[in-house]
């Protein structure tokens, strides 16, 4: 450190972009957490590039903000090939697959994110291009149009999606590899939090990690941008290092609460309170509610509620449990 204060001046060479990169993990022995997957994974890579066969088509499953793209590039650097990287939602036509795939290097990784909002047509191309590599596409118009029979590099698919459930069966069996991204534990949070505190130059104690680690909702990406918003209020107030009190202070601000829970988190728990009695409630009202898009509540929101048991799922709606009556300060009604 070249002064006394937790971060050094020089804010041009650490411009949000470059920062944000240098915070992904580059390799599995970086990556912190998710220890099953990655002891799973690089077996998996391990035996590909021992035959010297592309590495089997994966799909990792997750709420949002668990790594999944970060662990896509990881798997190319692993695997020491190029990767493309697009979303479900850019991909509008056939054709925009044909010249993504097009540009493919003989074991390259495709990388689709959101891979449940593909087109239907296009996840039907996929199939060919997963299973035996090719696509038949179509050239011409009218009289003139004709089938072409297109061959492909071998290649790996990589498809992230926070809805696995609602991807189709022929499209989920054609992954040779599926896994599973779980919420982290706080403990692998406040390592990533010091780890993300040295990239910034930022000191931080234990305390603090530990504290950020333990309100980030069990997903990185909130714990690094607690850490960013933090390490503002910490510059701002010239604080040494960033302790419990600054982190506390500046969470407060924030309206995160001793839980993690954040204002989306309250108002919708509260709105089932106060108007739903506890629910149940349907996820459609409950989003026009607290005017939310359905799936942000259903992708963001309620996984992690359901996780910590301050919500439950009925065959009638979701549910306010006591748990979260108790953390709102609501006298429970039973009735
Ligand atoms: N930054 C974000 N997620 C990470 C992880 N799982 N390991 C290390 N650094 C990270």
């Amino acid at each position: 450190m070249d002064d006394n204060r937790i971060i050094s001046g020089d804010s041009a060479s650490h411009n949000e972009e470059s920062v944000e990169k240098s915070l992904r993990p580059q390799y599995l022995s970086e990556y912190i957490g998710q220890d099953q997957l990655k002891s799973e994974l690089s077996v998996y890579i391990k035996a590909a590039k021992q035959r010297e066969e592309s590495l089997d088509h994966v799909l990792l499953y997750g709420p949002p903000g668990l790594g999944k793209t970060t662990l896509a590039m990881i798997i190319a650097n692993e695997m020491d090939v190029g990767i493309k990287t697009t979303s479900g939602p850019a991909i509008e036509k056939p054709g925009d697959l044909v010249a993504l795939l097009n540009e493919l290097q003989p074991g390259d990784i495709l990388f689709i994110d959101e891979i449940h909002r593909l087109p239907k047509v296009v996840e039907e191309m996929l199939y060919s291009a997963m299973e035996d590599f090719y696509v038949d596409i179509v050239v011409g118009q009218g009289p003139t149009a004709h089938p072409v029979h297109f061959p492909l590099p071998p290649f790996t698919l990589v498809g992230a999606t926070t809805r696995a459930g609602i991807l189709s069966a022929p499209f989920r069996d054609r992954f040779g590899i599926v896994e599973h991204m779980k919420y982290y534990e706080t403990k692998d949070l406040e390592d990533i939090v010091k780890r993300s505190a040295e990239i910034f130059h930022a000191e931080i104690v234990t305390q603090g990690a530990h504290e950020i680690a333990r309100r980030s909702r069990g997903t990185p990406r909130i714990a690094n941008r607690l850490l960013k918003r933090v390490r503002d209020f910490a510059q701002v107030y010239a604080k040494d290092n960033i302790d419990v009190e600054i982190v506390d202070h500046s969470l407060g601000m924030l309206g995160v609460d001793d839980e993690g829970l954040d204002s989306t988190d309250i108002k919708l728990l509260k709105t089932m309170i106060v108007y739903y009695n506890g629910g149940p409630v349907g996820l459609n009202t409950l989003a026009a509610n607290i005017g939310e898009e359905t799936d942000t509540i259903a992708e963001m929101y309620e996984p992690y509620l359901l996780q910590i048991g301050y919500l439950k799922r009925t065959a009638r709606g979701r549910m306010v449990t006591e748990a979260a009556y108790k953390h709102l300060n609501y006298p429970i009604n039973n009735n």
